[in-house]
């Protein structure tokens, strides 16, 4: 199986070039925006000549939630127009292809765990990008949308890195305690990824599925547990979200149902406390 991995040097991609060491049956070829604009159709096409995959896995994003409330084009171009293009130039070449998405794309206005049929409402241009995305690029049908939530990892920008970061710095950090989610140790979704690639037959489904780890918690919580398993001693103070005013609004409830993917990959997904302890023990070695 020959994979090709788009945006391969952001969090995901990085995780996922971590946890192939244990796939040793997959060819997997990386390329990030360098080589590979997933922006341009004559370098997507360059890409699949070049590499021949089987399947795609699309880690590239426009992933600066604040931001692209001023930059609503560049967010279309990257999380709507170019997974089309992709979908497109896979679905001629008998490609897979397996795009991420988020939990953005839902209004969270519900507060039981959102199955993939669940009504969509992005409030976010983020979130309204990143759904046009999945609708351009499902239309297709090679494509299989994986959405997932609050994604971190010992890579790149994300809130656990934050968090660490001011902890060693501040005594005090207010969170939000009213945004309830479940935090994503990216190399567990990789996992998931890679197993479906090394499968395709039996687990490629090209409908929409939802992937983060289990249980629930607050930004609040996810903050107070980094920082406690970290052995700091800052003060994790919880705020509400309108004392902590941002340029997108995101959903105060996003938590995601697993039941599909679980029953798709037979796999039991990990707690998110249990996958933190893990990342921690990596992060701080
Ligand atoms: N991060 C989260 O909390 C979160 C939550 C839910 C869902 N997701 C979704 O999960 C997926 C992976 O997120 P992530 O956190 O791994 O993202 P990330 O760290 O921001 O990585 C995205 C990668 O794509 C690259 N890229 C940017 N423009 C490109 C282009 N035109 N062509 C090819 N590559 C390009 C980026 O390069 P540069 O760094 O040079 O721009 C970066 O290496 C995304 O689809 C995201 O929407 C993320």
């Amino acid at each position: 199986m020959r994979v090709l991995i788009t945006g391969a040097n952001g969090q995901l991609g990085t995780a996922i070039k971590k946890e192939a060491q244990d796939f040793k049956t997959l060819n997997l070829y990386y390329t990030d925006i360098e080589e590979t604009d997933i922006c341009s159709k004559e370098s997507i096409a360059a890409a699949i000549e070049k590499y021949s995959p089987n399947m795609v896995v699309n880690c590239a994003a426009y992933t600066a939630v604040d931001r692209a409330e001023d930059e609503r084009e560049k967010a279309y171009a990257l999380n709507a127009q170019a997974p089309a293009n992709l979908a497109e130039q896979c679905m001629s070449k008998n490609i897979k292809l397996i795009h991420i998405s988020t939990d953005y794309v839902f209004d969270g206005k519900g507060n039981t765990p959102y199955i993939e049929t669940d009504k969509v409402n992005p409030l976010s241009v983020y979130g309204q990008s990143k759904l046009k995305g999945e609708q351009l690029a499902t239309a297709f049908g090679n494509t299989m949308v994986i959405r997932t939530s609050w994604l971190y990892s010992a890579y790149g920008n994300n809130f656990m890195k934050t968090m660490l970061k001011y902890g060693n710095e501040r005594p005090e950090l207010r969170v939000v305690f009213d945004q309830t989610g479940t935090p994503t140790l990216a190399n567990d979704l990789a996992i998931a990824i890679l197993q479906i690639a090394q499968k395709p037959h039996k687990l490629f489904v090209p409908e929409i599925f939802h992937f983060s780890n289990q249980g629930v918690c607050s930004w609040f919580d996810f903050a107070y547990e980094i920082i406690k398993q970290a052995g700091l001693s800052t003060r994790i103070v919880p705020i509400t979200t309108k004392e902590y005013p941002t340029k997108a609004i995101r959903p105060q409830y996003s938590v995601l149902n697993k039941q599909k993917i679980t029953n798709l990959l037979g796999m039991e997904i990990p707690h998110w406390r249990q996958s933190l302890i893990k990342c921690l023990a990596e992060n701080l070695r």
